[in-house]
């Protein structure tokens, strides 16, 4: 199977002056989430200029606790900015409305897959449980969810019921835009990487595993990609408990671990975005390092994280020429 097929997670964003300009006619972020006809063209926008073979919907993890009630911004050069969510406030988590509130996201995934030409795959997405639920709990991104996990030590059952109305929604979420024209969804857990073994297997594992088995009730045959960021040696039995078809590797994982999992199934990754950042031999050589020993198996080429905004154009169409060039 070469070359592999390649995206980039965040392939759609502010590297591209194009994603800048249409955001500015939109007003806010959120404004260019919940705008059908916008954010089908900034879906589209790095296929037509790269020639990607998947598409991932324009939106955000975050739309999500944002349709259950919670205040969420998008501040300039803050990143999201959410009420913290106390303990009792839990239960008055409202779902009525939650899917009104993202009617405008399962339009987009309609038009995407109607302009989207037939060889090309559209990918969902949603958050975590875990990740969704650090954010809503410390109210804005930290360098390494200390809040969420403090939390998670002093209310654990708060925390599983938290989670367990994401998981309840996220997998109403993901059927629905299944639904709409989606052909695979990927699950980002940027946050697995900081939890303990324990943790780990009950706030990320166990969710996850829930989510996947619903939305599989449904549409038992659409892949689902998980990306459990920074799982370490714990990506093994991830996949083995979650049944995810395919995982997502961040840059740390080492070609010779990738190779194991990939024994298992289809793996995702795992560039540096850093070094498509720096461009040339950083970048040239990881590319060949990771075709050489993933190329053979099952692998869906990406980074090991969403691209970065000062990640030239060049650059992007540079990898994308090299991997095409790829042979077995
Ligand atoms: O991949 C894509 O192109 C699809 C769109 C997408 C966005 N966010 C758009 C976005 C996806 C899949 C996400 C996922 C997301 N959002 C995650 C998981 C992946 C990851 O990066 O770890 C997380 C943790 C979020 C929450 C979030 N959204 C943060 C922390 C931030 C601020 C950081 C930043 O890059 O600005 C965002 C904002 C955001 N989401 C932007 C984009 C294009 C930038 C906002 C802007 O245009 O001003």
């Amino acid at each position: 199977m070469f070359p592999p097929p390649i995206w980039l997670m965040r392939q759609a964003g502010r590297y591209l002056p194009e994603y800048k300009a249409t955001r500015r006619k939109a007003g806010s972020f959120l404004d260019l989430c919940y705008a059908p006809e916008l954010a089908a063209e900034v879906t589209l926008q790095p296929i037509r200029r790269f020639d990607f073979d998947a598409a991932i919907l324009f939106s955000d993890i975050l739309v999500v606790p944002h349709a259950l009630g919670r205040e969420v911004r998008f501040e300039e050069g803050r990143g999201p900015l959410l009420e913290p969510i106390a303990v009792g406030d839990i239960e008055k988590l409202s779902v009525a409305g939650f899917h009104d509130h993202l009617q405008p996201v399962y339009e987009t995934v309609g038009r995407v897959r109607e302009s989207l030409s037939e060889e090309k795959t559209l990918i969902g997405f949603c958050g975590a449980p875990w990740t969704v639920a650090t954010y809503m709990i410390a109210g804005h991104g930290t360098p390494d969810q200390a809040p969420a996990r403090l939390f998670g030590y002093r209310h654990p059952d708060a925390v599983d019921r938290l989670l367990g109305k994401l998981v309840e929604v996220s997998a109403e979420y993901l059927i629905r835009q299944i639904e709409a024209g989606a052909d695979a969804v990927q699950i980002f857990d940027s946050w697995a990487g900081v939890l303990d073994e324990a943790c780990f297997e009950r706030f990320c594992v166990r969710p996850v595993a829930e989510l996947v088995a619903r939305v599989r009730r449904r549409f038992p045959d659409t892949p689902i990609i998980g990306f459990p960021r920074g799982a370490g040696q714990l990506y093994g039995s991830y996949r083995q408990k979650t049944g995810v078809t395919a995982v997502g590797l961040d840059w740390t994982v080492p070609i010779s671990t990738a190779v194991g999992l990939q024994r298992e199934g289809p793996v995702q990754g795992n560039l540096d975005p850093l070094r498509l950042v720096a461009g040339g031999d950083a970048l040239f050589d990881s590319i060949d390092n990771i075709l050489g020993g993933l190329g053979a198996g099952p692998l869906i080429f990406n980074l090991g994280h969403g691209i970065t905004p000062e990640t030239p154009i060049a650059h992007v169409e540079a990898l994308v020429e090299r991997v095409r060039k790829a042979r077995a």
